[in-house]
């Protein structure tokens, strides 16, 4: 008999990779999924007869207890989150109420029904915010510059607490920026490769963007969820970053992007204001060395061939399906 596994967020990018790994691990898997006016399964589609879906939400304590009690699982993974920055300023509250209280509603369920289930939580670079350290360990003191990053380190430390009161096995990974096909439009990757697809198949010849200089280290989302899988199989659960350890700016990624295509982006990008943010992290870098250490975790996808790989997938989508995308602030 496998394991069994809930998964928060299942229907995000890095929940359909993580269910993917532990399908392939041999888990039952369960996902949590939030109750929409239309289903949301566009990253999940092709694992719908493999996996279990049951409704619950980050705001119903009582909908995850019933789930937990049902599932008895051996690991719970909490991915559910508003997880995109912007937002954060025009919704602080809800903010809060899913990623910080969520992440408590999750730990409280857990200690309810079972001590025993060990809970990954996923904790964010975002903490680390206005930077106190360069690179950033899972020593460096947090200095968030958003809503969501204040959020997060809540959930943090609130994991961290209930490792600590109630002797429960709950992982925190600080994950760095990870991407991929399936990373949401808005962000800013995602926004790049499927403007320079577009801006390829003639749909379009511009493309609006925030800050150029904006310094993020990134990696493939299925590398990542890799190591929050190897942080629930060790002996005594901890804390650890993971990250390439290499940082681009926004301008880099962009530049990357549409010379995989063979365009000059400086044809077609243009700065829009409505992109800045009230306060900006300027720059992130990851120490992973106690990860590699101590999981044997470490990326295999290089920073070019994760955006070669984003926007391919891109022109085949847009050319098999070009509606527009919408702009998402
Ligand atoms: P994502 O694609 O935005 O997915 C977020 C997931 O959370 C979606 O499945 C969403 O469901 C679900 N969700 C949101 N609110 C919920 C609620 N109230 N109840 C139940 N489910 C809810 O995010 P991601 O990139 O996969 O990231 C996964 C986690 O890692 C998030 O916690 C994020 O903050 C954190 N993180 C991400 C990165 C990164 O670079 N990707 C880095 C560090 C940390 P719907 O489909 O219904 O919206
Ligand atoms: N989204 C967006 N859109 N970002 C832009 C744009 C734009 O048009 N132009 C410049 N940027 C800059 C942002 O100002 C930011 O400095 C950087 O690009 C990355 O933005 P996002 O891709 O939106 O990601 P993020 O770093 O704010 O947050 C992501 O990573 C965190 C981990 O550090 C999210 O996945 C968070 O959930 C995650 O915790």
């Amino acid at each position: 008999m496998g394991k069994r596994a809930i998964i928060t967020g299942i229907t995000g990018q890095d929940g359909s990779y993580l269910a993917e790994l532990l399908l392939d691990s041999g888990y039952e898997v369960t996902g949590i999924v939030r109750r929409l006016s239309a289903s949301n399964y566009w990253r999940i589609e092709h694992l719908l007869d493999r996996i279990t879906l049951r409704p619950a939400d980050l705001l119903d304590q009582l909908s995850l207890v019933r789930v937990i009690q049902d599932v008895r699982p051996h690991e719970f993974y909490n991915l559910a989150a508003m997880s995109f920055v912007p937002a954060s300023w025009d919704q602080p509250l809800l903010t809060g109420d899913y990623n910080a209280q969520g992440c408590t509603r999750v730990l409280e369920a857990i200690r309810q029904v079972d001590t025993g289930i060990r809970v990954y939580q996923a904790s964010s670079s975002e903490m680390y915010g206005r930077v106190r350290e360069v690179p950033q360990t899972e020593q460096t003191p947090f200095y968030p510059r958003s809503p969501y990053g204040v959020s997060k380190v809540f959930g943090h430390y609130i994991t961290v607490n209930y490792r600590e009161s109630y002797g429960m096995f709950a992982a925190s990974g600080i994950l760095f920026n990870h991407e991929s096909p399936r990373r949401g439009l808005e962000f800013v990757t995602r926004k790049v490769t499927d403007g320079v697809a577009r801006i390829k198949l003639g749909l379009t010849d511009q493309l609006g963007l925030g800050n150029l200089d904006a310094r993020r280290d990134w990696g493939f989302a299925g590398d990542y969820v890799r190591a929050m899988w190897m942080m629930l199989q060790q002996e005594k659960a901890d804390d650890y970053v993971i990250a390439t350890g290499v940082s681009h700016s926004v301008r880099e990624l962009v530049e990357v992007a549409f010379r995989h295509v063979g365009l000059d982006w400086q044809k077609y990008v243009r700065l829009d204001p409505a992109f800045l943010r009230p306060a900006e992290v300027d720059h992130l870098i990851g120490d992973a060395s106690k990860a590699r250490r101590v999981l044997g975790w470490e990326p295999k996808v290089s920073f070019e061939r994760l955006i070669a790989m984003m926007v391919d997938a891109d022109l085949a989508r847009v050319a098999a399906q070009p509606a527009p995308a919408g702009a998402v602030r």
